[in-house]
């Protein structure tokens, strides 16, 4: 038996050599490793949607996950998200999700560590947040009911600095969606994407089946001020007038986190055309599958 270990010198030297020999043992190996799919969940930028999503969905599709609170972790002592892979790798995890400040870095990742680990983008800068893309598709899938052909959408706001936007737009062509509009001021607006119309003018609106609102990316912009705000909110927060101008039946998303009263007023955010909460729904099911393709 052993009560504590707090020193060497608590153990006898019996003690020592059982635990060498037990832990040795393929036994112990097969019981620590081989029982269990198992995850980690690496966050390098903060979030609430897709950190607990991909938890309950693993839970669902019977992975076991490890959190690492990259605050109390040894990234604070510098050490490099590949050493960091490997080391939660030695102990076993096969399986990464992980969302970081840099753009590309997954791609990176993936190309370094890839033949050992599968990894999974949960949004990386401004390029990609693939899951959130499939999400939001499952979700026009079931509110709309139709052809990604037959539908307008409308991506409102803060595209440049915006990945779910641009997995948005990737997964909408690749179903098929023919009119996608971008609409929002110019120093925001995403240009050069192919067949992708953008507008400055509120009227682009008109007739949209899909409005998905940005969130206003305050963290990634360098010269926000009061005065830009005020002008976007002025010209391109979705209000109920705004959403007027859409369809009668058009849906409103948004990837969240919210800022109410900036992007959405709440009015629409809570309104019965909001399908912001059965994005969130949807998000566990959508994770779910992934990890289902993924793992079993
Ligand atoms: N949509 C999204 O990625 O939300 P979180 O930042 O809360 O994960």
């Amino acid at each position: 038996m052993l009560k504590h270990l707090l020193k060497i010198s608590d153990l006898t030297r019996e003690q020592i050599e059982k635990l060498i020999a037990r832990a040795k043992s393929p036994r112990m190996k097969e019981r620590t490793f081989s029982l269990e799919k198992l995850a980690a969940l690496l966050f390098y930028e903060n979030s609430t949607r897709t950190r607990i999503s991909f938890e309950l969905a693993a839970s669902a599709a019977g992975i076991k996950t490890i959190n690492l609170d990259i605050n109390t972790s040894s990234v604070k002592k510098d050490e490099s998200i590949t050493d960091t892979i490997l080391t939660l790798g030695a102990m076993g995890c096969q399986y990464f999700v992980i969302r970081h400040s840099e753009s590309g870095i997954l791609e990176k990742i993936a190309t370094e560590l890839g033949s050992q680990f599968s990894f999974i983008n949960a949004g990386d800068g401004q390029h990609a947040h693939p899951t959130q893309g499939l999400l939001d598709m499952l979700t026009i899938d079931q509110m709309k009911k139709k052809q990604f052909s037959e539908l307008s959408v409308g991506i409102l706001g803060d595209s440049i600095h915006s990945r779910v936007a641009k997995s948005d737009i990737a997964a909408l062509q690749c179903l098929g969606c023919k009119d996608i509009r971008l609409i929002g001021p110019k120093e925001w607006l995403l240009s050069s994407m192919e067949n992708v119309n953008v507008h400055q003018d509120e009227k682009a609106l008109e007739g949209l089946d899909v409005i998905i609102t940005l969130r206003v990316q305050k963290e990634r912009m360098m010269n926000l001020d009061s005065e830009i705000l005020d002008h976007y909110i002025q010209h391109y927060q979705l209000t109920s007038k705004r959403l007027k101008m859409a369809k009668p039946d058009a849906i409103v998303m948004h990837p969240g986190p919210m800022n109410r009263g900036i992007e959405i007023t709440s009015e629409v955010a809570d309104g019965p055309q909001s399908v912001i909460l059965k994005q969130v729904e949807n998000g566990v099911l959508m994770r779910t599958a992934i990890w289902e393709m993924m793992c079993i």
